[in-house]
């Protein structure tokens, strides 16, 4: 082999290693930042799915209680606020049933009638007793309920 053939060789050798030095800068220089991005949504802390509604002693004996929040959602990528509304009813002070606001039949929100003892929905005036059960009309099921905890004097919600 001549003197000029390995030159080239070497040559050739240094623009392949140089090019894959510099495609890998520029793939780590791109590549690096959109790690977080892509694999935040599954790193997310189990804290955030309790929602804290309010203070425990705003609820009052037998009477289903209305607590509204705005909670974040996110889809995907895209961050949102949405209001999240619950009812609490306590016989005891003690335990506590944390039932939706949305009716189960095609989801508009009941609202308690303290006359009629009742949750009633507007929509296809369906009526739900205290304790969410189905007493009329076409929903399905009773209210949803949720998962709650009580820590400090304030009731918190699972979010489903
Ligand atoms: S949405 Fe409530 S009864 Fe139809």
């Amino acid at each position: 082999m001549s003197k000029s053939t390995d030159e080239q060789v070497n040559r050739r050798d240094f623009m392949k290693t140089a090019i894959i030095a510099i495609g890998g800068v520029i793939g780590g220089a791109i590549g690096l930042p959109a790690i977080p991005y892509l694999i935040g949504p599954a790193q997310k802390q189990d804290s955030e799915d309790w929602v804290r509604l309010g203070a425990v002693s705003k609820v009052e004996l037998n009477v289903p209680t209305l607590f509204k929040t705005t909670i974040e959602t996110q889809t995907g990528w895209i961050n949102a606020e949405e209001e999240f509304s619950v009812y609490v009813l306590t016989e005891n002070g003690q335990d506590y049933s944390v039932m939706s606001n949305i009716c189960t039949h095609l989801g508009c929100r009941v609202r308690w009638i303290p006359d009629q003892e009742s949750f009633f929905c507007p929509c296809h005036n369906a009526v739900f007793a205290k304790d969410g059960t189905v007493v009329a009309g076409p929903p399905p099921r009773p209210l949803d309920q949720f998962e709650y905890k009580v820590e400090d004097g304030f009731i918190f919600v699972k979010r489903g």
